[in-house]
């Protein structure tokens, strides 16, 4: 079960060192830079299977997002590539996400003519207009997207911030006369049919403008929000217009003014413009506002003043190419699918949060307002330390963003989309997102002593409704020093779940407050108070709690377990809501009869202790016993690498001194759960979390995020280049004896600008400072970066470390023993320090 080829470890050392003399200096770039970042984007993967991603036409981080939508039941994202039929053309949308489907707000779509040249013989209703389309003609490339209909109709679009551009081409009509006077609808709907009453359209009798507006439900939050539209036609003479509601059209009626109803909901209704013949297509022009209908209107003709589509498609691909470009990579030896893999992750690394700065109607403010944070559990991991690494620059906006939010809103969001506060999954893993962010520098207008409030606040102050914010269970929390089952909680309400998970996730969210607040300075009282917090996880770590997956495997003793308000210990399967979870009963998510632990299981939560893998390696019977159980994790399918709670326990052997087993187990993950294919993804991307982890763990580099610490493994190619955009340095990393089939993935040792370096890790200074990195490979794990000293920091001590000496080794057994002694120890000591301990 454990992986055991250490024995040539001393071998693989004189070799390497031998190799090392002879290439470890500094090269100069040797990457083949001519080659179009943008050739290796695939923005359909993900497209079916769940993935759930937004593949059509946006800027980075755009608010316009072109697409085809499907009546998929995974058509979270809007298009997908699964046989589902085509009900509209949208241009807004989120990507990746769970939830309802989100957004795709105001549907166009297009007929070639009406039955009998009578504008009731379209098909209005979004269920009965819904279209096949043709298998490839899909075509979706950064700022553009293409697809045919089986009607003939061939669709295009391509966009701006603010505005989309949609081109519709009708097939030369063949027969009769109806075929040829198209007409496009545009409809008050969006993807999930959570339009509210008092939607209202109108459409202007001599010019075509179609402008509206309707109130919507957020997909994964409460509350509701508006948006408006405004619609210009270009290419082919008006013919009439007029509104529709349910299957009923008229040319008489301009402006219509529609309720939800109450059955059949939402009702459907909207407007249309009829053409003469279009011989050479028609261009609508849609602009979106969350403000008006006017600022929808005044965006769509500053932003795309004159329909050139192909104009505003180059300007759309030129900003991708920007933003990709401080990524190069050696294509030497690499396949295509490797390169595709890697900068379609990126690419979806920015597709969502979105830039809605100037249509935020909430609150005044001249800071920038970024929204679908989608989720915050879920991009903390990666998705935004990735953002941190390739666009700083952004990053700083959107933490100005989150700290203007928790100004105006009283709170930092766990998860925010269309206005609305999201529901919380865990903690309040936004401190994680502001200590990353504060670690590696950004700074630029950044009120940190906001930022530290507002991470404050979330430790210390409940709020009345924590479905959405902040933490709940406070006063147990810090009285007790865990979150119980069936909590008293008076002051704040939510759903009384998830205590180990939460317990676990505010621990590490007091950890990273520590992390600003030491920067900060002037606020040690602090520094000790949250340290100490810090340390509650280990509140719920039950010594002799067991779990085996059959009665003749491994049994596995030391496990977080529930607990009750008078201390007594509950009970959770360790396996329960893990990915071989074989109970028909277990209920995972925010459900109010969900278990203790969220969308996982106690098993992979019992590796959720960012900030002191040290201890619970010791906890756990020392680091031979840590990696058996990650591997036992891995291997039996314990974890499932399509949520996010996996992804740092692919590379948690650093911290056990094995880092040859994080690169080996993240190749057992790349390529075969991360496939360049439309359903290549594990899972949904949930914004671009996937994308995020598959491009980190290529370069090498992953994150422990809410820590200046870089996991280094080798990257997936022979060279690896990133340029600051904040510096304009360039980080080099090179692995020498690259070995494309990756039988040589294990580091024989390492050169940091020339000098041997032999931590396992690095700090950000890396990128900024543009340092080099060469990695002498080898097919065999080596003794690199092994070392106590060469470990990631850690809160606890390391100990039961040293004599390297392999994992065929009797230590596995001598761990497990130690285990259980060091873990009543631990407990015995939390008991003598007694209730006072946490209520400060
Ligand atoms: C080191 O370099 C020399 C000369 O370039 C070469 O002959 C030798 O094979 C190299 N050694 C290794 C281990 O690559
Ligand atoms: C390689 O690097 C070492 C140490 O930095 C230096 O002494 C040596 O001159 C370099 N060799 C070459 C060929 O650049
Ligand atoms: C198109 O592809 C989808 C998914 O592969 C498939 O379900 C569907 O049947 C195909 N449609 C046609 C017309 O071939
Ligand atoms: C054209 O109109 C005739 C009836 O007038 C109808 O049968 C036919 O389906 C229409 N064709 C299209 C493409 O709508
Ligand atoms: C719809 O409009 C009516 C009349 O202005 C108003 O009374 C009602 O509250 C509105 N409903 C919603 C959901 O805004
Ligand atoms: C490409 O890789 C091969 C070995 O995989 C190596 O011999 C060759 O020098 C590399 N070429 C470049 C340009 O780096
Ligand atoms: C479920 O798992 C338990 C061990 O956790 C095992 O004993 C039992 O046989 C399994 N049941 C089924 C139906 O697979
Ligand atoms: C558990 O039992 C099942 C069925 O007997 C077997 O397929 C699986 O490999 C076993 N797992 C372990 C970890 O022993
Ligand atoms: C502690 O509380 C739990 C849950 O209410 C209860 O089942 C248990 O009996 C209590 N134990 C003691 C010692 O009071
Ligand atoms: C490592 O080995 C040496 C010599 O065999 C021994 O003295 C030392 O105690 C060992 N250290 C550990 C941590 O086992
Ligand atoms: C186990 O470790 C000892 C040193 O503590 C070493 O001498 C021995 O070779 C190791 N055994 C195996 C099978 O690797």
């Amino acid at each position: 079960m454990a992986f055991t080829c250490r024995g040539l470890a001393a071998l693989a050392l004189l070799i390497s060192s031998a190799i090392a003399q002879n290439s470890t200096n500094s090269t100069k770039s040797a990457i083949d830079a001519n080659y179009d970042v943008l050739t290796y984007v695939n923005q359909l993967i993900g497209s079916s299977n769940g993935g759930n991603v937004f593949p059509g036409a946006t800027l980075p981080f755009g608010m316009a997002k072109a697409v085809a939508d499907t009546n998929s039941g995974s058509n979270q994202g809007g298009f997908t590539t699964d046989g589902s039929q085509i009900t509209g053309f949208s241009g807004m949308h989120d990507s990746g996400t769970g939830g309802s489907p989100s957004l795709g707000n105001f549907a166009l779509f297009p007929f070639s003519g009406c039955a009998g040249d009578d504008v009731n013989g379209c098909h209005y209703p979004k269920k009965e207009r819904a279209t096949s389309y043709v298998n490839g003609s899909v075509i979706a490339t950064p700022g553009y997207f293409a697809v045919q209909l089986a009607s003939g109709i061939q669709a295009d679009m391509t966009v701006t911030q603010h505005t989309s551009l949609f081109r519709f081409k009708f097939p030369a009509s063949q027969t009769s006369g109806n075929a040829s006077s198209p007409l496009i609808l545009i409809d008050l709907t969006d993807l999930s049919d959570s339009r509210q009453d008092n939607g209202t359209i109108s459409v202007d009798a001599d010019s075509g403008r179609i402008t509206g507006n309707a109130r919507f439900q957020p997909s994964f939050g409460s509350g509701t929000y508006i948006s408006y539209f405004c619609a210009d036609f270009s290419g082919a003479p008006l013919r009439d217009n007029g509104i529709f509601v349910d299957s009923r059209a008229s040319t008489e009626v301009k402006d219509l003014l529609i309720s939800r109803s109450i059955n059949g909901y939402p009702l459907p209704g909207g407007a249309f413009n009829r053409f003469e013949k279009a011989d050479n297509g028609i261009l609508a022009r849609v602009g979106v506002s969350l403000i008006s209908s006017e600022q929808a209107c005044s965006s769509a003709e500053k932003e795309i003043s004159d329909f050139d589509f192909d104009k505003v498609h180059r300007a759309a691909k030129s900003l991708w190419r920007e933003k990709i470009s401080p990524i190069k990579v050696s294509t030497n030896g690499t396949t295509t699918d490797m390169l595709t893999n890697f900068y379609s992750g990126i690419y979806r690394t920015m597709v969502n949060p979105q830039d809605y700065t100037g249509e935020n109607p909430l609150w005044e403010s001249d800071e920038p307002y970024f929204d679908s944070f989608y989720c915050i559990w879920d991009l903390f991991r990666s998705q935004m330390p990735f953002m941190t690494i390739m666009d700083p620059g952004t990053v700083t906006l959107m933490i100005r963003s989150l700290i203007d939010t928790y100004r105006h809103e009283g709170w930092l969001p766990d998860c925010r989309m269309s206005l609305s506060k999201g529901f919380t999954q865990g903690g309040s893993n936004a401190d994680n997102v502001l200590a990353d962010a504060y670690l590696k520098g950004i700074s630029e207008n950044v009120n940190w002593d906001d930022g530290y409030d507002a991470v404050v606040k979330d430790a210390e102050v409940e709020p009345y409704d924590w479905c959405c914010e902040g933490r709940g269970g406070l006063d147990s929390w810090k009285a007790l020093g865990y979150i119980p089952v069936q909590d008293f909680d008076y002051k704040g309400h939510g759903t009384m779940t998830r205590s180990i998970s939460r317990t676990l996730e505010y621990a590490y969210n007091d950890f990273v407050i520590t992390q600003i607040g030491s920067g900060l300075g002037g606020r040690v009282g602090d520094v000790e108070k949250y340290t100490a917090r810090s340390g509650s996880w280990k509140n719920l770590f039950k010594a002799d709690q067991t779990s085996s997956i059959n009665a003749s495997s491994a049994v596995f003793e030391g496990f977080f377990q529930p607990r009750y308000l008078n201390r007594t210990w509950g009970l959770q399967d360790p396996l329960v809501c893990s990915n071989i979870d074989n109970h028909s009963n277990s209920v995972c998510s925010l459900q109010s009869n969900a278990a203790e632990t969220f969308e996982s299981s106690i098993w992979e939560y019992s590796f959720f202790v960012p900030h002191d893998q040290a201890t619970l390696i010791t906890m756990f019977g020392g680091p031979a016993a840590f990696v058996e159980r990650l591997d036992y994790l891995h291997e039996n399918q314990i974890t499932y690498i399509g949520n996010e709670p996996a992804f740092l326990t692919v590379f948690q052997y650093h911290y056990a001194g094995r880092p040859a087993l994080s690169a080996k187990r993240s190749h057992y993950y790349i390529p075969a759960y991360f496939k360049p294919t439309n359903g290549g993804l594990p899972g949904n991307d949930d914004s671009g979390a996937m994308g995020s982890f598959v491009a980190l763990s290529m370069i090498g580099l992953f994150p422990n995020p809410g820590q200046n610490v870089y996991l280094i493994i080798p990257p997936y190619f022979e060279k690896v280049e990133i340029t600051s955009p904040l510096t304009g340095k360039t980080a080099k990393i090179k692995n020498v004896n690259f070995d494309p089939t990756y039988k040589n993935i294990y580091i024989q040792s390492a050169r940091l600008n020339g000098k041997p370096y032999t931590k396992n890790w690095i700090d950000h200074s890396f990128f900024t400072e543009g340092k080099e990195l060469v990695l002498i490979l080898g097919s065999v794990e080596s003794s690199w970066g092994t070392e106590v000293a060469d470990l990631p920091p850690s809160l606890g001590e390391y100990e039961g470390f040293g004599n390297f000496t392999g994992a065929s080794n009797s230590t596995l057994k001598m761990g497990k023993r130690a285990m259980r002694f060091s873990a009543a120890n631990i407990l015995h000591e939390m008991d003598k320090t007694g209730d006072g301990y946490w209520a400060n």
